[in-house]
């Protein structure tokens, strides 16, 4: 499944698709050119304007926009989170516009609509892409009840920076697990079938290198040279047409140096010509105009011309091409045909949707919110994203005996713990981690009131619970409002005074349990030594709670797996597990600590090696870790040959034996890594992973088929290709780690 999933990436990306050239017998194309060459300049125009406001209408449906839809100047709108307004719009485009064209409703249905479910970088952790799946089949079930009919997800930007705020909404950084998660979201909110009335069509955003922004600060530059953009952030985006997504969003932030919403060779010979994405293209919010603080674009006139013959195909909230198309076509600025173009893309999209047909929101559909079976996914997903990061002495599970301190801000956080994105969830749904444990803990004290608080007042009586316990459980970590769109940081730990606290309780001399809800990995170099355990538990959405007393409890043993690199410091960042060598790569044995340089030592140059001299040259925990309640032995690799030709396979296998007393799910890795190249290669990639149940006392071979395709890689000039030479292999339980094997491609 994964190599068939390998060899189409590897066809479209290869093969220069001559998607643009739809054959005029396709029974879509008639329809579209049919329509096309009935609809005026004016009402051309209106196809590719996406209107709508903050977050949602409030108060009574604006004439205007009743106005604009009758006239047939709107073809989208987002964020009209009134059913009425809803049915009264469509109703209007369908029946009163010149040629009844339908309209498309979007909104930011990221990781749920009602039921919330952990954000896309948790949903990431879980290594499941079916959790991805359910995520985005629940979200499209809940939400197009409400008339929405367009998601803009799942996100797809890769992301090496965790102290970018929307990391949070990434798959986090590795390429391949980026895609089968983006693959799986979008075959959960498009279902089966587009015409369903329970499909949403998704977008693949945002177009491209939006998580490459300099010091992780949102909107910011990218730089990427063309073999790591094709190497690295494209794939996710080609599994995503691979997977019929039907749109696609330009990012906000310039690429080397062209504004991505203004570039032709992004949005019309990449995304078109060369990975064969025949959808529509969407601005970014106000993106098109952006173009002139970027100073790219002298003017909205200026902005709407390079962006509408770049192919941006709609424009999200400002208005350039409303204002100034009809202009740029009369001063041959922009040729009619082109503009032809960007209607037939959107037209193409709706008729795909079957809203010719049946434009209608289904009504009797009511989205089953917070259904059992939803809340039921919600938590599984939860549960299965949570990552455990230390366990001293086995301080988890917690016994049902112990009397437990549960303490920290975020332990009855019904809000935070949905984390970003959360338009429609409703905090009085979430199930928290003190409303799930109320009956099991000995008692709760928040200590702070929200993550940032700084007042200590509150110390004492968390203090005092915890000296009468056996331990202590702190939920901590970051509120909602601290990762997302525009919520960078530049330091990333603990926020207020949590730190602060944890020392405090650390006093008594109690075991700890730190469960850390955030939306990005935080750095806990402070604290880590004076607690017994770490769980990474995300914002996992409206049903954290059960999921975490399930966790905790061991009813479950936890099989998250780390999706980002989690960084000892952020000014380690960027870091990510797959980068390169260097021509000094830095050794534990040449590696020089700050504080052990004597006092006015000569000025060498200290081992020589690319480290930091304070923290180093590793993460707390590389990309791929999670521990369990139990522990995997890796053992007997074996390889089927040592040395291949092209479009062959050979096997490689590893025995995983479950050593300890719970059965439990172990993520076994495949890395691979090519040794010499035409371009330098990564320290190693992640090719593919299998998740294996083991008893207790268990063990499997774990076997993983590589083809020689999966060693290609874009080169200098952009060609895929294949190079003959070593290769190394490993077969691990993360990207630090794993048993190796080698061959040779000859
Ligand atoms: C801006 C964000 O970058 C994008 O991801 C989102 O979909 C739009 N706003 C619409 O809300």
């Amino acid at each position: 499944m994964r190599l068939s999933y390998y060899f189409t990436i590897t066809l479209l990306l290869f093969i220069v698709s001559c998607n643009q050239q739809k054959t005029p017998t396709d029974p879509i194309e008639q329809r579209v050119e049919a329509l096309l060459s009935k609809m005026t300049l004016e009402e051309k125009i209106g196809q590719t304007a996406l209107r709508g406001t903050s977050s949602r209408v409030k108060g009574a449906l604006p004439e205007e926009m009743k106005e604009a839809v009758r006239k047939g100047h709107v073809g989208a709108f987002l964020n009209i989170m009134n059913t009425d307004y809803v049915d009264e719009l469509q109703q209007i485009a369908v029946t009163e516009s010149p040629n009844k064209i339908p309209l498309i409703f979007g909104r930011d249905v990221i990781h749920g609509f009602k039921t919330i479910f952990p954000i896309p970088l948790a949903t990431a952790a879980t290594w499941d892409p079916k959790q991805a799946e359910n995520t985005g089949r629940i979200s499209a079930i809940e939400g197009t009840s409400s008339g929405i009919n367009w998601t803009f997800a799942p996100m797809l930007d890769i992301a090496r920076d965790s102290r970018w705020g929307r990391v949070a909404e990434s798959p986090g950084e590795d390429p391949y697990l980026g895609s089968l998660m983006g693959e799986a979201y979008i075959k959960g909110f498009q279902g089966d079938n587009l015409t369903d009335k329970t499909s949403m069509v998704a977008c693949a955003k945002h177009f491209i290198g939006y998580g490459a922004a300099v010091g992780g600060r949102d909107y910011n530059t990218a730089i990427i040279s063309d073999p790591l953009l094709y190497n690295v952030y494209l794939p996710p985006f080609q599994a995503a047409i691979d997977a019929n997504v039907q749109t696609f969003m330009s990012s906000f932030n310039e690429l080397n140096g062209v504004p991505a919403s203004g570039d032709k060779k992004i949005m019309t010979d990449l995304l078109r010509n060369k990975m064969g994405f025949d959808g529509f293209v969407v601005s970014d919010w106000n993106s098109i105009t952006e173009m002139i603080p970027h100073g790219y674009a002298a003017d909205e006139k200026h902005a709407a011309e390079l962006a509408s013959n770049a192919g941006v195909d709609m424009e999200m909230t400002s208005q350039s091409y409303e204002h100034h198309i009809k202009t740029l076509i009369k001063e041959g600025k922009l040729e009619e045909k082109q503009l032809d173009f960007l209607v037939k893309n959107i037209l193409r999209v709706k008729i795909r949707m079957g809203l010719f047909e049946n434009p209608h929101r289904d009504k009797k559909h009511d989205g089953h919110l917070y259904s059992e079976k939803h809340l039921s996914l919600a938590k599984d997903a939860a549960a299965k994203s949570m990552v455990l990061l230390k366990n001293e002495n086995t301080v988890l599970p917690l016994k049902k005996s112990q009397k437990v301190a549960l303490i920290g801000p975020l332990a009855d956080a019904p809000l935070d713990q949905m984390g970003t994105w959360c338009f429609d969830g409703e905090k009085e749904h979430s199930q928290t981690p003190y409303m799930a444990m109320k009956e099991k803990v000995y008692g709760y004290e928040a200590g702070l009131k929200y993550s940032r608080d700084k007042s200590t007042s509150q110390f004492k009586k968390a203090i005092q619970l915890a000296k009468k316990s056996d331990v202590i459980v702190f939920v901590g970590g970051e509120e909602a409002i601290l990762s997302g769109e525009a919520h960078s940081r530049a330091e990333i730990n603990l926020p207020g005074a949590q730190e602060e606290l944890i020392h405090e309780l650390s006093k008594l001399g109690k075991p700890i349990v730190l469960v850390i809800m955030a939306g990005r990995p935080i750095t806990i170099g402070n604290i880590k030594d004076e607690v017994e355990g770490i769980l990474m538990a995300w914002h996992g959405g409206t049903m954290a709670g059960p999921a975490l007393n399930d966790i905790l409890y061991g009813n479950i043993a936890p099989e998250g797996r780390l999706p980002i690199t989690w960084p000892k410091s952020s000014g380690q960042l960027p870091y990510y597990y797959n980068h390169k060598n260097t021509g000094r790569p830095a050794k534990a044995e040449k590696f020089v600590q700050m504080y052990d340089i004597p006092v006015g030592a000569w000025q060498s140059s200290l081992g020589n090696e690319s480290h930091y001299l304070d923290v180093g040259y590793l993460p707390e925990y590389p990309f791929g870790y999670g521990l369990s309640y139990t522990q995997f032995a890796y053992s007997n690799i074996k390889i089927s040959k040592k040395e291949i030709v092209e479009n062959e396979t050979i096997e490689v296998s590893a025995l995983i034996k479950n050593t300890g007393k719970v059965e439990a799910t172990e993520t076994v890795q495949l890395y691979i890594q090519d040794v010499i190249g035409s371009l330098t290669r990564p320290v190693r990639e992640l090719k593919d992973y299998e998740k294996v149940f083991l008893k207790a006392g268990e063990a499997k071979r774990v076997t993983f088929t590589i083809h020689t395709n999966q060693l290609k890689f874009y080169n200098r000039d952009l060609k895929q290709v294949l190079e003959k030479g070593d290769f190394n292999v490993w077969i691990a339980p993360s990207a630090a780690e794993g048993l190796k094997e080698s061959f040779i491609l000859k």
